[in-house]
């Protein structure tokens, strides 16, 4: 196997691409995710910006060129600014990414592009203040429309909405699609995953995503083909509308095929499935750097225990309580 394709696992998935969670704590409440705010549930710290940077030298050995930094609210680490600066020291890696809530992104969010942050995800449920702030705690929807403005003018390579698919948020439809009519912002529908935690919340506001789909076909948006190893949202296009909508419907039942992704949390550990039952610690190799090979070939040895898919259609979930402690 070439070097730059040592992260295959049995069913011939590769893998490029690292989602890191810096933190699990969170300053929002989304009722799907923490209806009653963060709480600390556990007395270890996140990785410190050492460990991670003990973890990068591995991972970009591993062929990954793509870092996504998520939470919980990445915002919330004071470092965020010296952890992208970080990953910008390895020049394989080539594509960094923040997913976020915003909330206080515009306070930073110039440090972080001249850091080497090239991709934003912000998080964006209702375009409804009232709705916003019944769904997530938040009455920033302001603030954070804002710096969306503000972030689609900078020399950012890509910003994009991340809105959870709920029944609300279809029967907003028509004003997040007036929002990307002239903005070349893609807005990627989420469709509501059930967690340990979220039963109610899931009962009562899931929406499937086919229900979107046909929709948006109704309305003449046409799927677009993706390239390859581009994810999981499968994307729209529409003539008069500079900005596109992409659907992840991990319900879906190919959803797993494409999975071109790694997880690690904020503690160390690697996540093999979002919907699994497995994280495995690997921060005693994130200690120092001659422990580089050893962490390398744990990381290979373990992508077998990747599974093919998940078994959300038996109502398997996985350990998951909420994706705070995961970066979703
Ligand atoms: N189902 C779907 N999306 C979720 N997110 C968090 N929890 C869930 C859930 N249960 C979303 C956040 C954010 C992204 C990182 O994951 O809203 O947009
Ligand atoms: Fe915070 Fe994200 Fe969970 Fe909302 S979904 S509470 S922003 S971690």
């Amino acid at each position: 196997m070439s070097e730059a394709h040592l992260l295959q696992d049995i069913f011939t998935r590769r893998f490029h691409y690292v989602r890191l969670s810096i933190t699990d704590k969170c300053n929002f409440r989304c009722q799907y995710c923490l209806p009653n705010g963060y709480e600390c549930k556990s007395p270890q710290k996140s990785l410190s910006l050492s460990e991670i940077n003990h973890l990068l030298a591995a991972l970009v050995e591993l062929g990954i060129q793509k870092i996504r930094l998520t939470g919980g609210e990445p915002l919330l680490r004071k470092d965020l600014v010296a952890i992208i600066k970080t990953i910008k020291q390895y020049p394989q890696i080539n594509s960094i990414a923040l997913t976020t809530n915003a909330y206080k992104l515009h306070h930073i969010l110039d440090e972080c592009i001249d850091a080497g942050l090239t991709h934003l995800n912000i998080s964006v449920d209702s375009l409804d203040e009232d709705n916003f702030a019944d769904i997530t705690g938040s009455n920033k929807l302001k603030t954070i429309l804002n710096t969306i403005d503000y972030a689609l003018d900078s020399p950012l390579q890509q910003v994009k909405i991340n809105t959870v698919l709920l029944k609300n948020t279809f029967a907003e439809l028509g004003q997040f699609l007036s929002l990307i009519k002239k903005q070349p912002l893609d807005i990627r529908f989420i469709e509501l995953m059930e967690t340990g935690d979220n039963q109610p919340f899931f009962q009562e506001n899931y929406l499937a995503a086919h229900i979107l789909q046909d929709e948006l076909l109704a309305q003449n948006w046409q799927a677009v083909i993706a390239p390859e190893n581009s994810g999981p949202a499968k994307m729209f296009a529409h003539p008069e509308y500079n900005g596109k909508i992409g659907i992840i419907a991990p319900y879906s039942k190919d959803f797993c095929t494409n999975c071109n992704r790694l997880r690690f949390t904020h503690l160390g550990a690697l996540r093999l499935c979002l919907f699994g039952d497995d994280s495995f610690s690997l921060r005693h190799l994130m200690q120092d750097a001659t422990q580089k090979e050893d962490l390398k070939n744990a990381i290979i040895n373990l992508l077998v225990n990747k599974p093919k898919q998940h078994l959300l259609s038996k109502n398997i979930h996985g350990d998951v309580i909420n994706f705070s402690q995961i970066g979703g």
